[in-house]
């Protein structure tokens, strides 16, 4: 396995050929991991079945659970999904950047049907972040990339935490530092008549649904409901228990705190964070998934979780803490 450190400040990594050995392994059909702007995701080409079937293995994924390819533009994106006025009117509003959109699939794109799980419906991003968008264009073809950790374990924001999980399993990880968001991109599907929201992430659905013009259907978890094969209840789940709406901290529990005002016994506390003493959502979510590895990794059985906002970016934010103290 090869690391690849580049400085997102300036264009020499696009320049300078660097990463030509990196697009040969995705041509080759080989497992890249990929910096993002919410996580870091492990890379194929979407094109290539056997390459996908890759990232499902290194990963440990149940196989029905579809992948989001990436592209560089709209216009990328329509020859793989067909977008109505909804899409398009929300591509213009946050592409590049932390929106996923589920459309009814372009019967003419090469995507594999692995990598869509054989459904009619594919998942596409334009991600802010410029690594996956230079890759997916020098490629000339979408990478599929579920975030870049084990299956159902905390996704990964920096390159470190992806060897951790995957060093093994992948021919080159590039590294640009921590992901400036910190939780997954949000998914909205347009196949039905309603908008719906499958997973909450790095854009407010409120946002979207000022867009839209209309409240958008949340999908309920449910681990039996194909139409969100990702939104399996138990995920996101670090070795130790976590404990949500903590109003105190036990002795040898790990802490993980929000905002301000602390928690009685948190000084006792065998490992303690605060995802953001000033009570950002933004800055919490973007420390989220270190914070409860860095947690998990001080060996506490407990990990105990102060409240934390629903609004804005707080709606993923719990969501995914659900998903790390859902029974396994
Ligand atoms: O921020 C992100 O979205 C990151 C970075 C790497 O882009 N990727 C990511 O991918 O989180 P992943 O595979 O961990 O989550 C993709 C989710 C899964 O829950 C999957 O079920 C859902 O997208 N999905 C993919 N295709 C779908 C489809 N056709 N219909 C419904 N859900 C789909
Ligand atoms: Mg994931």
């Amino acid at each position: 396995m090869q690391r690849w450190p580049i400085d997102l400040k300036s264009t020499d990594w696009m320049m300078s050929g660097l990463l030509q050995p990196v697009v040969e392994a995705l041509a080759g059909g080989k497992l890249v991991a990929v910096p993002t702007e919410t996580v870091y995701g492990l890379a194929a080409d979407a094109t290539n079945g056997r390459a996908c079937a890759g990232i499902y293995e290194a990963k440990g994924r149940p196989s029905f659970n579809p992948l989001i390819s990436h592209v560089e533009s709209l216009e990328a994106a329509e020859q793989h999904g067909l977008f109505d006025d909804r899409a398009k009117a929300l591509a213009a509003a946050f592409w590049p950047g932390p929106l996923t959109m589920v459309v009814p699939r372009n019967p003419a794109s090469p995507i594999a049907s692995l990598t869509t799980a054989g459904l009619d419906s594919v998942a596409l991003r334009v991600p802010a972040a410029p690594v996956m968008r230079w890759l997916a264009s020098r490629l000339g073809r979408p990478l599929a990339a579920p975030s870049a950790n084990l299956s159902g374990r905390i996704s990964t924001t920096d390159a470190d935490a992806v060897i951790a999980d995957l060093g093994d399993k992948i021919a080159h990880v590039i590294d640009a530092g921590p992901c400036p968001i910190g939780i997954e991109s949000t998914i909205v599907s347009l196949t039905g008549e309603t908008p719906a929201l499958l997973r909450p992430g790095g854009v407010p659905a409120e946002e979207i649904e000022a867009v839209l013009g209309c409240r958008l259907i949340r999908a309920a978890a449910d681990d039996h409901a194909p139409q969100a094969p990702g939104m399996l209840t138990s995920h996101y789940a670090p070795a130790a228990a976590v404990r949500l709406e903590a109003n105190s901290i036990a002795a040898g529990e790990a802490a993980l705190l929000f905002g301000p005002n602390g928690l009685p016994g948190a000084d006792q506390a065998r490992a303690c964070l605060n995802l953001s003493p000033t009570g950002d959502l933004v800055e919490a979510a973007a420390n989220l998934f270190s914070a409860l590895r860095q947690l998990d990794a001080s060996g506490a059985a407990v990990i105990a979780v102060q409240a934390i906002p629903g609004e804005g970016l707080g709606e993923a934010i719990n969501d995914r803490l659900r998903r790390a103290a859902a029974p396994r």
